[in-house]
């Protein structure tokens, strides 16, 4: 499929889907045979399997979408990064892939200037598919998502995932508050997967102290249209820059941005809705 004048369309969603399908499929098999794992710095681990599924993904959009750039985790960014770009984390979770935990996914997002337009997050190993397009909804395997009702961080059961360095003592700052006013908080180990899980309602929020544009490029659309609230954690809009970030469902929003205030790089502005 080329599409010569853009047009983003349920098709191309479902393009993105086959494309995360078989992406998926690489690091499927290649979770057991004992992938190379390398640390790109110490604690940053990469596999052979992130560059395999990285090459497959970024082959098929530049063929297929010449005129959109991609910007991949294991690529090189986009000169202007302000135009529609792909966001591609070819396998986000790597920590948990290198150790052979389940809980990984290929992340493939759509972001224009104004924000993000499409979003698939696949979890080969569940069979997972994640999927929205801005006004059409969120999916799980094709049926609908909505956020949980859960009103009250007290009855909450929300996620994070580590940082390291300077982001590890901002997540502990905000994690000795939600900690002791959720039901519990559970660590997934792929930001792209905690993000959708606020969508499913299987999670009432997940926050993260430093994550990149290719981390949160398909789950925010997701999140959103999954009537969900995607912040930084002072409250400002996502843009594509390393940041910190809150997901919740709207009652939640206010109650956990009262902590996350208190721990952030950033200033208060509006949260993205
Ligand atoms: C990581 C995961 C993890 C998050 C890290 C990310 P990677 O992505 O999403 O959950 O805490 O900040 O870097 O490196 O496995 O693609
Ligand atoms: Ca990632
Ligand atoms: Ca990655």
């Amino acid at each position: 499929m080329v599409e010569k004048s853009l047009s983003i369309s349920q098709a191309t969603r479902e393009h993105i889907v086959e494309i995360a399908h078989t992406a998926g499929d690489i690091l499927r098999r290649m979770v057991n045979a004992h992938p190379d794992v390398w640390e790109k710095s110490p604690g940053d681990l990469l596999t052979d399997a992130d560059l395999a599924a990285n090459r497959y993904i970024i082959s098929e959009l530049t063929r297929a979408y010449p005129s959109i750039p991609v910007w991949s985790e294991e690529g090189t960014p986009p000169e202007d990064t302000n135009q529609m770009l792909w966001l591609v984390d070819p396998l986000d979770g790597t920590t948990n892939f290198a150790h052979r935990f389940p809980s990984f996914a290929v992340s493939i997002g759509l972001w224009a200037p104004e924000g993000p337009i499409l979003g698939v997050v696949h979890d080969p190993m569940r069979e997972h598919t994640f999927s929205a397009l801005r006004g059409h909804g969120a999916t799980l395997n094709g049926t609908p998502l909505n956020v949980s009702q859960v009103t009250h961080l007290s009855r909450a059961l929300m996620a994070c995932d580590w940082a390291r360095g300077e982001a590890r003592e901002r997540l502990l700052g905000l994690l000795n508050h939600i900690g002791r006013e959720a039901h519990a908080v559970r660590a997934i180990g792929a930001a792209a997967l905690g993000i959708s899980y606020v969508a499913a309602g299987w999670l009432d929020g997940y926050f993260n102290a430093n994550l990149h544009p290719w981390d949160y490029g398909a789950g925010i659309v997701i999140l959103q249209e999954a009537g969900g609230v995607a912040s930084t954690w002072s409250g400002a809009r996502i843009a594509l820059t390393q940041t910190s970030i809150i997901c919740t469902t709207p009652a939640l929003h206010p109650q956990v941005l009262a902590f996350s205030g208190m721990f952030s790089r950033g200033n208060n502005v509006h949260a993205q809705k």
